[in-house]
């Protein structure tokens, strides 16, 4: 299969030397490239800035911000079967990047933000037959807002992970997640290594195919 996998976080500029970002480090995403790769399916990585070396045999396009990485997907989308959204993608941006570094003393004390494109919802409509899976980062039991994540993005699964243990979530080689279906069919996982994690999502894709071709 051609698999599409994102991973890290963005940036969304406040100006040409500050940003708004996230905790992600890129370890689940590259991790699931790497299993999917290993697999011997054909593997494209959409990677924020991170500081992971590039997986071998894997094909990456580097990105920055949350409009970087849609146009980067939008572009890949034609050639792959399956998607794979880890990626910490920012949910908001500022409403107007300054083209110039703010001096201190004019640096206003509140942000005017905007939201940033949500990928998954923007690319709903071209998804045809392609399976989507999405990640949910939730603080606490991370089930249910997976489950209205998964319906309102029309996934074919979600991997929810509570991003408040030390074990899981963000910047940690573990991870503990619940895979959810779109027919609310759950699989808990113990806590393991984010590449166990990845070849477990990896497997749920090649079986959905499986059943997709019959
Ligand atoms: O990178 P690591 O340090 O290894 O950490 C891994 C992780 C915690 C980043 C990863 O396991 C994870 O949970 N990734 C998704 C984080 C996230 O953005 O979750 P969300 O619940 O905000 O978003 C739900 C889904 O929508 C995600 O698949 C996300 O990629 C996607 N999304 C989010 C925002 C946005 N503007 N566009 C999107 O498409």
């Amino acid at each position: 299969m051609n698999i599409l996998v994102t991973a890290g976080p963005t940036r969304e500029a406040i100006d040409p030397v500050r940003f708004i970002s996230n905790r992600s480090s890129g370890k689940m995403g590259y991790a699931v490239a790497e299993a999917a790769r290993d697999r011997g399916h054909e593997v494209h990585l959409v990677s924020g800035p991170v500081a992971l070396p590039p997986p071998d045999g894997v094909s990456i396009r580097r990105v920055v911000s949350a409009e970087d990485m849609l146009r980067a997907i939008e572009a890949e989308l034609p050639w792959c079967d399956a998607l794979v959204m880890a990626a910490a993608v920012a949910d908001w941006r500022p409403r107007a990047p300054a083209a110039a570094k703010l001096k201190k003393t004019r640096m206003p004390l509140t942000l005017d933000l905007e939201p940033a494109p949500d990928i998954l919802a923007t690319i709903a409509a071209c998804k045809g037959g392609r399976i989507f899976v999405g990640f949910a980062a939730e603080t606490g039991a991370p089930e249910e807002e997976a489950l209205r994540k998964l319906k309102a993005k029309r996934l074919d699964l979600i991997v929810a992970n509570d991003v408040s243990r030390p074990d899981a979530g963000f910047d940690v080689d573990t991870n503990v997640v619940t895979m959810i279906s779109a027919a609310e069919a759950a699989i808990s996982l113990p806590m393991q290594s984010k590449r166990a994690v990845g070849e477990w999502i990896v497997t749920w894709i090649e079986e959905r195919a499986r059943i997709c071709r019959r």
